[in-house]
């Protein structure tokens, strides 16, 4: 389609949203900035486009992680909300929404697909056996099994796949399995749950996949898939869960993949309210496009659940799903260890977002093959093809224009203006090559077209002409920013922010695609202003070693939580030397801490604890028992009558001894420990602030 069409187009592109319980990192950006170019270019042509996202906020590691962060998965999600939309912006991903799979339209939208899957009779009940933990009374999924390889044997692994021989396996097979929040070994318990009958949905799936709605490679690989025999698909979770109870049950819920999809449409309803416009003329309108870009990991889900519910439930099924690879640096997966897991935030406090853009612009294809970041090859493409070769072009005359010229574009000379041309008569091949996902042929086009143009300046040498004749150098002054306006239209869905500020420089109203053909002349220009500096190496260096502290911290906060949460010790954790990336709180996160001076009633040896004493504390009249390990630092009735100071709002905690009605504040260093108590005698239950 060519960006000159009569008829504005309607369409929706979705990119995967990401789940609520992490940070954004370099390997989700390839997605969002894929399909944010390919938006803006629609935007550009003048298309109707909407770029709709959110996050996943239910299932059970999100649940888990908010326990463990002692807040609600309500509270979770929103302060990740809040993190992800800053990412996003300052990679200048631009969303018409980033909304949110915990929402009203959501839970309308999954339960009335549901119904109807169930109205179709495609839901069938299966008693299952799955590994269950009595302490955390709760459906273990593999993620939190832990236990010893059954392939290599190597300790400590996950309950699908092992990090030290990268085998993957049956949770069934792990040895020794154990719940990976309370140690303790899992047992085997029945319960019933909901299939979404796939099977039967075969023969209208294989009809829609040969409708040409997938890339080749994708056809093919579900093919491989469809000889096995399409498997139906488990829908529901037991209760403890964080998502949506599934309509005419009391303690299922809806897993985690039903209503993750269903957030596209949640989240274009919810962007339709608030821009005047419907989700009934926006999806189910038969000529608009829908596309969703997803990475191959989550291929499964987006191109036969997905498609097989929307046909149940009467709603349009996408145009394209647009499949990409994943992102390797240096040819090998992220690897925390060596750095390169690098996050967003860890980025930026080096790097010009622009730059990760333009370098996965230069590297996507419409293909599915993984996308390596070579770091040489990053500092070398940003360095040379965009600050060497596309900013050199505005630096090289837009001063001399002011300085000479009064700023003023004239006419251009005859090889200029057959330059110009060429440059105009880029538009449709560089279009095709956005429409068609083909980014990096889109800007090797413009590169070499820039190419052109140095060339030109080099051969016109308008520092000398401007001497020997100064109306010949105004002529190639003005060609040559009238070629960088067109790469500035070219470059506008790759680089935002950098062609915003060429737009300043130029003296222009936002450039569009309509703007190509129409020559600058008897125009003004502003002040140059550097429009990109190059990348330093040391910043680089700076960006790896930073991601791999991150991750000696990371590692600390998991083994102390994990400590904690097996009851080896009643104090948090905070044995790690030195002060390491506090996180900062504000006030009021503090103030929802309530420290009270308490005093210690009575003290106690626990059987089979060598270094608990179980305390029996009085805090403003009430009696608490608090388990606390400090055994070896403390006799017990040293302690009675002390005063001490406790965490008093915590909540219980139930231990293998009995319940931990709150925490004993203590100071630790290396082997050293020491109770905090108040400078004088105060009575019990006085507050701390
Ligand atoms: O794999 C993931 O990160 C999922 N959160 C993607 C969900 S995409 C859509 F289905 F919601
Ligand atoms: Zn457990």
């Amino acid at each position: 389609m060519q960006p000159n069409q009569a008829k504005k187009r309607k369409i929706i592109v979705t990119a995967g949203l990401p789940y609520a319980n992490g940070n954004i990192h370099i390997g989700h950006l390839v997605e969002y900035i894929q399909t944010d170019i390919f938006v803006r270019y629609h935007k550009l042509v003048g298309n109707d486009c909407v770029y709709i996202c959110g996050d996943d906020t239910h299932g059970t590691p999100i649940m888990i992680s908010a326990r463990n962060a002692g807040i609600t998965p309500e509270a979770l999600i929103n302060k990740v909300h809040q993190e992800h939309s800053k990412d996003f912006a300052d990679f200048y991903v631009n969303f018409d929404n980033f909304h949110t799979t915990h929402c009203e339209e959501n839970r309308e939208f999954s339960e009335f697909i549901y119904l109807k899957m169930k109205e179709k009779g495609l839901i069938s009940e299966t008693q299952i056996e799955q590994l269950y933990c009595e302490h955390d009374k709760m459906f273990l999924p593999d993620r939190f099994i832990k236990g010893s390889c059954p392939k290599c044997k190597a300790a400590d692994q996950y309950g699908d796949s092992c990090d030290a021989c990268s085998s993957t396996y049956a949770v069934t097979d792990v040895i020794e399995p154990y719940c990976s929040m309370c140690r303790n070994k899992p047992v085997i318990k029945k319960s019933t749950h909901y299939f979404f009958q796939l099977s039967k949905m075969a023969g209208e799936l294989q009809k829609w996949i040969s409708e040409g709605h997938l890339q080749p490679e994708v056809t093919n690989k579900l093919g491989e898939w469809f000889k096995d025999g399409l498997r139906d698909w488990d829908i529901s979770r037991d209760a403890p869960y964080f998502g949506f109870k599934i309509p005419g049950s009391d303690d299922k819920y809806f897993y985690v993949w039903l209503d993750a999809p269903v957030g596209y449409m949640a989240s274009l309803k919810n962007w339709g309210a608030r821009n005047g416009r419907t989700f009934e003329e926006m999806w189910q309108d038969p000529n608009a496009e829908i596309y969703h870009f997803i990475g191959k990991d989550i291929l499964y889900f987006h191109t036969l659940f997905w498609p097989a519910m929307l046909m149940t439930s009467g709603f349009k099924t996408p145009d394209k799903v647009f499949v990409h690879g994943m992102l390797k640096v240096d040819n090998e997966k992220m690897s925390k260890s060596k750095g390169t897991f690098i996050n967003a935030k860890t980025y930026l406090k080096y790097l010009n977002p622009e730059y990760l853009r333009y370098y996965y612009a230069s590297k996507l294809g419409s293909g599915i093959e993984d996308i390596n970041l070579s770091v040489k090859d990053f500092l070398y493409k940003v360095n040379s093809e965009l600050v060497g070769n596309i900013t050199n072009i505005a630096s090289r005359v837009a001063g001399m224009l002011n300085k000479s010229f009064d700023g003023v574009i004239g006419e251009m000379d005859e090889e200029g203006r057959a330059l110009y041309e060429k440059c105009v008569a880029a538009a449709p091949q560089i279009g095709d090559f956005y429409e068609g996902r083909e980014f990096s042929l889109a800007v090797q086009t413009v590169i070499r077209l820039a190419d052109d143009v140095n060339k030109y300046v080099d051969n016109k040498k308008p520092w000398a002409l401007l001497k020997e004749n100064a109306g010949e150098c105004h002529k190639v002054l003005s060609a040559v920013l009238n070629c960088f306006k067109n790469f500035m239209i070219y470059l506008k869905p790759v680089l935002p922010k950098y062609v915003t500020d060429a737009e300043a420089i130029l003296n222009v109203k936002p450039l569009g695609w309509r703007d190509i053909a129409a020559p600058l002349s008897g125009h003004k220009i502003n002040e140059f202003k550097p429009l990109m500096v190059r990348i330093e190496q040391e910043k680089i260096d700076g960006m790896i070693s930073e991601s791999k502290e991150s991750q000696k911290t990371f590692k600390a906060e998991v083994k102390a939580a994990e400590k904690s949460a097996a009851g080896k010790s009643d104090k948090a954790e905070s044995k790690t030397e030195g002060v390491l990336n506090i996180a900062e709180i504000a006030i009021e996160d503090f103030q929802k801490v309530d420290l009270r001076v308490a005093a210690v009633v009575a003290a106690n040896d626990v059987e089979g604890a060598d270094k608990l004493l179980q305390l029996t504390v009085s805090v403003g009249g009430t009696t608490k028992n608090i388990f606390a390990g400090i055994k070896s630092h403390y006799k017990k009735e040293d302690l009675v009558g002390k005063l001490v100071v406790v965490v008093n709002n915590l909540k219980p905690r139930k231990m293998k001894f009995g319940m931990s009605e709150g925490m004993v504040i203590a100071a630790s260093k290396g082997d050293k420990m020491s109770l905090l108590t108040p400078m004088a005698p105060i009575e019990d239950g006085a507050k701390i602030s």
